[in-house]
C-alpha cells in the first residue's frame, strides 16, 4: 500500500469534515466547522492510500502559522481504517516542510496522542509555563477551554533560524487556571 501526501483542493474539504467530525465525535479532536476548513484550505493536506485500486482519501493535516517564530500541527486525523500505516507520520512530515519552505523554526501541536509526537521527533512540554502566547488561539472556541486536557508538544526545525526582525506577539488569551 502506497501512502503520498499533497495540497488540500476545494474539492476534499467535505470528506476532510467529515474525518475530523468523525474524531471530534469520539472526543479525540476539536470539531471544526466547515468555513474554517475552506478558509484555512491552503494549510490543509490531504493523504491519499493505494492499495492497488487507485488513490484513496486517508487522513488530513494542517500546519498553520501562529507567529514568525511558531507553527501549529493542528486537523491532524487519520481515515479510521488506516491507522498505523505511516499516515500521520506522512502528514507531520507534510507540515514540517512547509515550515521549514517559509522559514517557521518551531512546530507545535495540542494532542492527546504524545507518544505518536514523540514517534515524529516532538518534546512533551509543561504548559503551565513557558508556552509561546500565540499558542492559545484556538482556546477560545474550545469546550475544554477552562479545564484543557490536552498536551502539548514541540520540534525544533533543524537549520531554521529564527527570524532577525520578529515584534513582540499580541499578548496572550490564555485560559483561566493554566498561569
Ligand atoms: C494519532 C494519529 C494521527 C496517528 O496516525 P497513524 O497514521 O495511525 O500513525 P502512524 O502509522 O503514522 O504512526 C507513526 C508512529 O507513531 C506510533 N503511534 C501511532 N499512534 C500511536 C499511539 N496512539 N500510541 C503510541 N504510538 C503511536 C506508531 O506505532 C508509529 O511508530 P514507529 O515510529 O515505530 O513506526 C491517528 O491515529 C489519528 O488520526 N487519531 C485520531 C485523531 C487524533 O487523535 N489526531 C491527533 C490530533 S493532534
Amino acid at each position: 500500500m502506497s501512502v503520498t501526501v499533497r495540497p488540500a483542493r476545494a474539492e476534499d474539504v467535505p470528506l476532510i469534515f467529515e474525518n475530523i467530525g468523525y474524531w471530534a465525535s469520539q472526543g479525540r479532536m476539536l470539531v471544526r466547522p466547515m468555513q474554517n476548513i475552506f478558509e484555512n484550505l491552503r494549510d490543509f493536506f490531504v493523504a491519499e492510500v493505494d492499495d492497488g485500486s487507485g488513490p484513496r482519501f486517508a487522513g488530513n493535516g494542517a500546519m498553520h502559522i501562529l507567529w514568525g517564530d511558531i507553527a501549529e500541527v493542528r486537523g491532524l486525523a487519520v481515515a479510521p481504517d488506516v491507522r498505523a500505516r505511516g499516515v500521520g507520520r506522512a502528514l507531520v512530515e507534510a507540515c514540517e516542510h512547509e515550515a521549514r519552505r517559509v522559514g517557521i523554526p518551531l512546530l507545535f501541536a495540542w494532542t492527546y496522542e504524545v507518544e505518536f509526537f514523540e514517534r515524529c521527533g516532538f518534546t512533551l512540554i509543561d504548559k503551565t509555563r513557558d508556552l509561546h502566547p500565540r499558542v492559545w488561539s484556538e482556546c477560545l472556541r474550545c469546550p475544554f477551554y477552562v479545564g484543557c486536557n490536552e498536551n502539548g508538544v514541540v520540534k525544533r526545525m533543524d537549520g531554521v533560524p529564527t527570524p532577525h526582525n520578529l515584534p513582540e506577539p499580541p499578548p496572550a488569551q490564555v485560559p483561566p487556571g493554566i498561569r
